[in-house]
């Protein structure tokens, strides 16, 4: 089956943080665990290159918009291999094919009838590129999101029918539609629904920083339908001389963050019926990564506020996987959540180190030291097995629905379970007593396919480590069939360098 994941593209204006690396790192487990099923998967990360966002930011450093994006998107770019995350492709919105489709689209939408003429008076945050309601406006007409004040914008420009798109909107949020999860946000997209929809602005007479109108060469197209255009011009360039249109879409999922909910769940869907195009499966929203402080108070992420879980410091101090796990792990997703340099220091510690990283490590260094290695090949334990494979399945079906957080937690049962199983057995008991010479083999071997089992189970969030794990149990089947107790019972086992070493001094918040 075609799985089609993608991340939103990220402003150019700034250097990546962790909020966006949070999403992709969300969307790439997705798509390495669908991988793993076989599924046919495409996976779209990229950036959005134009409107004010990037012309305001170009203009405060005095350099060109287009200098600023070929800038920072060496940021976004550089960031995905040291994150772990395998995208098939990394659209920019700058990219020419990108351009000509975009107007291809457009120009559909005009002649289809739902594009006019008028004029636009209202209120516009040129952070958000977003036109505000009166509702909307925060007091004073500042954003309220970013706390500047709205410029009141007066301009002709062509504007796009939503409103004709009232009641198709209605259906696709409507009770029994799984299209916004988690429902919360379908509720709260539908309440915007239900206020009545207005049209908006299909483009820009005052900005010059964008894609060009075909039938009105002086206007820009607004950026948000230039960016949200993003998810299916990508498939039609990504592969040279291939068109992969008609294979992965409508997208299975577009992740993205609650702060952009209005955008994919209303004008996207709108946008794309009035093209004639098929709507996307689902749209998976998560919450806020705040920065929790000392006191254990949680503030919106900010560089102005020191203290920051730095990606870039974690990585560069552990590599991809911990910061992998520690987000998804510490923020349930779908919900907004603080995380800290001391909350990670703690997670590391106690779950990956002592839970996951000592199992490997003790299982593996007890088939060496009692077996030289050599796994006995025996009936194993079928009481643990079925404890174990209760795990893949869970995982996949909470995977299915992109519910992360429980996921996760399905994963991890097995690593404690097989470290109670240590415990019980108590290997090196068994060891001192040649008449247990029969349950040592059976422990260890049970305990050996069990961590296989684990292993392979948290690939998709933990590639690295569990592929070097796989590696040392010479376990080649990395696919999910291969998620089954007793399915590839590994032969030999090799010594293991520890996973998660205990990192001495783990710089602690202030
Ligand atoms: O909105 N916590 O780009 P953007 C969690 N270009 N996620 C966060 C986050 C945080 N603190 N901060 C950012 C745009 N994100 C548009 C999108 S899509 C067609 C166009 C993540 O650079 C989250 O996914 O402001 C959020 O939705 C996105 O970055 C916004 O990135
Ligand atoms: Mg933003």
């Amino acid at each position: 089956m075609a799985f089609y994941v993608t991340t939103p593209i990220y402003y150019v204006n700034a250097a990546p943080h962790l909020g966006h690396a949070y999403t992709t790192i969300a969307a790439d487990v997705l798509a390495r665990h669908m991988r793993q099923r076989g599924e046919d998967v495409f996976f779209l990360t990229g950036t959005d290159e134009h409107g004010e966002p990037v012309a305001l930011a170009a203009q405060r450093e005095g350099i060109t918009p287009r200098e600023l994006g070929d800038r920072n998107v060496e940021r976004f770019k550089a960031l995905l291999p040291r994150l772990g995350v395998t995208n098939d492709f990394f659209i920019r919105t700058s990219d020419p094919e990108h351009a000509d489709r975009v107007r291809e689209i457009l120009q559909r939408v005009h002649d289809n009838g739902h594009v006019y003429k008028g004029t636009y008076e209202g209120w516009y945050c040129p952070r958000c590129a977003d036109f505000k309601s009166e509702q909307e406006a925060g007091e004073d007409y500042t954003c309220p999101i970013h706390r500047i004040p709205l410029d009141r914008e007066k301009e002709d420009n062509w504007f796009f029918r939503l409103s004709a798109f009232q009641t198709d909107l209605e259906r696709l949020l409507a009770d029994d539609s799984d299209f916004v999860v988690p429902r919360a946000f379908r509720n709260e997209a539908r309440v915007f629904v239900a206020q009545g929809l207005r049209d908006v602005s299909l483009t820009r007479a005052n900005l010059k920083w964008g894609i060009s109108v075909p039938w009105d060469p002086d206007q820009v197209f607004y950026v948000w339908f230039d960016a949200l255009l993003n998810y299916v011009t990508a498939l039609a360039f990504a592969r040279p001389g291939e068109d992969l249109t008609d294979r992965f879409w409508p997208a299975t999922f577009h992740l993205i963050g609650k702060d952009i909910l209005k955008f994919h769940a209303v004008y996207w869907p709108a946008l794309l019926l009035a093209a004639g195009l098929p709507v996307p499966d689902h749209l998976y929203v998560h919450g806020f990564l705040l920065m929790r402080d000392s006191e254990g108070v949680d503030h919106k992420m900010s560089k102005s506020l020191g203290n920051v879980l730095d990606p870039f410091e974690v990585l560069d101090n552990y590599g991809a996987d911990p910061l992998r796990f520690y987000v998804l792990r510490e923020v349930s997703f779908g919900q907004d959540g603080g995380v800290s340099t001391a909350g990670f220091a703690a997670r590391y510690e106690s779950e990956l180190a002592n839970e996951l990283g000592n199992l490997a490590g003790r299982v593996t260094a007890m088939v060496v030291r009692y077996r030289d290695g050599n796994v006995p090949q025996v009936e194993l334990d079928p009481a643990l097995g079925a404890e174990i494979d209760v795990a893949p399945a869970a995982v996949c079906r909470h995977l299915d629905s992109a519910q992360l957080s429980p996921a996760l937690e399905a994963a991890w049962q097995p690593v404690r379970r097989l470290n109670r199983y240590v415990e019980e057995q108590a290997p090196w008991a068994l060891a001192k007593d040649p008449d247990s010479a029969g349950d040592l083999d059976r422990t260890l071997a049970s305990l050996v396919e069990g961590v296989r089992v684990v292993a392979v189970v948290l690939l998709p969030w933990l590639p690295e480590t569990m592929g070097r794990l796989l590696d040392a149990l010479g376990a080649r089947d990395r696919s999910l069939a291969a998620a089954r107790y007793g399915a590839e019972v590994p032969t030999g086992v090799e010594r293991l360098a520890p996973l998660f070493p205990k990192v001495e001094q783990i710089e602690a918040t202030a």
